[in-house]
């Protein structure tokens, strides 16, 4: 089970990122099974990188540019993140996208973190649920767009995120058979892409996973393999109980 903690532009100090670093490694000390991926913002991550000794936790950028070097005021490269200590890269968040990010800059910034040993944790979702299932060619697309210049080998630094715009800050998750619906789908355009290394990239879901009971049940419904949590990352008891709902028993 894969746990990405998406803390987002939160918190305001760098103190308090402490003591939420501190709860998560606690949580995740005690968990079974959980493979932690904790991406604060940028200009907190190389201060609790650097004083991080363990082994268990990973840390991740929110965000690259998808240049590795240039004129970018205010840009992070995928090189610097991962000179700070960043192992992976959240790419395309849902965010992001609705600031103008395209499929385009996806499919660069993925590149960018492929060159620069970089796990990308892409984020892909449609806006909407149609009736006629348009959503699944958007996701497709996405998916297919993010993935061009990912060959098979490649693909063992890849994490999926199937993270529905609707679900995103909401009070309810998907519902779990539409999970499971979604990560079949997922998974065969991965097969056709890659044949059986296609089978090994996990797929995870993100939005409104709130509490253990649900995220529990989602789990055993859909063969995801993991969550992006936003909100209860920086909720220390929503965070107990997911991770003691999805710690193996
Ligand atoms: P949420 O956010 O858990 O607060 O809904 C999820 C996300 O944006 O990744």
């Amino acid at each position: 089970m894969i746990l990405i903690l998406n803390w987002k532009m939160n918190p305001e100090t760098f103190k308090e990122a402490q003591h939420i670093f501190a709860r998560t490694r606690a949580l995740s000390a005690k968990a079974r099974g959980v493979r932690c991926v904790v991406a604060p913002p940028m200009a907190f991550l190389p201060l609790l990188a650097s004083g991080y000794r363990g082994r268990a936790i990973y840390f991740s950028a929110q965000d690259v540019h998808r240049d590795l070097r240039g004129a970018h005021t205010g840009g992070v490269s995928a090189l610097q993140a991962k000179d700070i200590g960043a192992s992976h890269t959240i790419i395309g968040h849902a965010e992001r996208r609705a600031n103008g990010e395209t499929n385009d800059d996806v499919r660069a910034k993925v590149v960018s973190a492929r060159d620069s040993g970089l796990t990308a944790i892409i984020c892909i979702g449609e806006k909407v649920r149609d009736s006629a299932g348009e959503y699944l060619d958007t996701v497709k697309s996405q998916l297919t767009i993010a993935l061009m210049d990912v060959d098979a080998k490649q693909s063992k630094k890849i994490i999926i995120a199937y993270e529905p715009v609707w679900a995103i800050g909401a009070s309810e998750p998907v519902k779990a058979p539409q999970m499971h619906e979604m990560t079949i789908f997922i998974r065969k355009v991965l097969w056709e892409k890659y044949g059986k290394p296609g089978l090994a990239v996990p797929i995870l879901y993100g939005g409104a996973v709130l509490n253990g009971d649900d995220a529990a049940h989602i789990a055993r419904e859909s063969e995801v393999n993991g969550f992006l949590l936003g909100r209860a990352s920086v909720d220390p008891e929503k965070l107990s109980d997911l991770f003691s709902a999805l710690s193996k028993k």
